[in-house]
């Protein structure tokens, strides 16, 4: 059975002050939380403060990004191996906003997934369709097309170690969530991808995360569909209160086991 993961995408937000107070309410509120893997993404500047408070807690840590080498001149970028030396067991790769804004493209996020990989951290790699993708009928074409090329070379047994976060762009930051039949129908085909490039095993393993305005109103019908096993949270998981509430209500995904 696939424990549910909840992560939490900071994005841009949040000076040492409001991170503290922000880790030491969730932390308070998860403590004996064992149902869910709970993992918390802080801007670059935060992971070094939000580790010292996570130790002894079953919060993870996570980058929100990262350079696929791992050191050299690349001005303002942050490489695995800076990661993990400070604690980072996952990073997000792939979101739309870097897809977007930083016209990142499958192949390099294929690079950083691959970098990830080699360096044992975690890989939430985030896929997703935009609106008018998705109005004329190519939601999964799309998100085909992205997965192919960003786990272009991924080796079936490295790919156990991988989440993916199906994130229709037009659910992120909008209030609109994709309904649960929507997310359900294509986290099953991103599930059957996985199985024609792996196995049925693998695909039977991997964590399949909704991301689009997940609130603590919508978790529990989300989670309760067969192939969805966790949510990444923006606006949401920026109040102490929310992201706790949201983690909470996967204790509803125990009764599909
Ligand atoms: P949202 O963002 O929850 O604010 O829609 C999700 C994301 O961008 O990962």
């Amino acid at each position: 059975m696939r424990k549910p993961m909840i992560a939490g995408n900071w994005k841009m937000f949040k000076t040492s002050q409001e991170a503290n107070n922000l880790v030491n309410t969730i932390k308070a509120g998860v403590h004996s939380i064992d149902y869910c893997d709970i993992v918390i993404c802080p801007p670059f500047t935060q992971l070094s403060s939000v580790i010292s408070l996570l130790d002894g807690t079953p919060i993870g840590l996570g980058g929100q990004n990262m350079h696929f080498e791992k050191e050299g001149a690349f001005t303002g970028e942050v490489s695995p191996v800076m990661l993990k030396d400070l604690g980072c067991r996952y990073v997000i790769l792939g979101h739309s906003e870097r897809r977007a804004h930083f016209k990142e493209t499958d192949s390099i996020i294929n690079k950083k997934v691959q970098s990830a990989l080699s360096y044992s951290l975690v890989p939430i790699v985030c896929v997703g369709e935009t609106l008018e993708e998705r109005e004329s009928g190519r939601a999964q074409d799309t998100v085909r097309q992205q997965f192919e090329g960003t786990f272009q070379g991924i080796d079936v047994k490295q790919f156990e170690k991988i989440v993916i976060a199906y994130e229709p762009v037009w659910a992120i930051g909008t209030g609109k969530t994709a309904t649960p039949e929507q997310a359900q129908e294509m986290h099953h085909f991103i599930r059957s991808l996985v199985e024609q490039k792996t196995n049925q095993e693998i695909a039977s393993k991997i964590r399949i995360l909704y991301g689009g305005s997940v609130k603590p109103e919508n978790i529990g019908e989300l989670i309760s569909k067969e192939d969805v096993d966790g949510g990444l949270v923006g606006g949401a998981c920026l109040k102490a209160q929310s992201f706790i509430q949201i983690i909470q209500g996967t204790v509803e995904d125990n009764a599909k086991v």
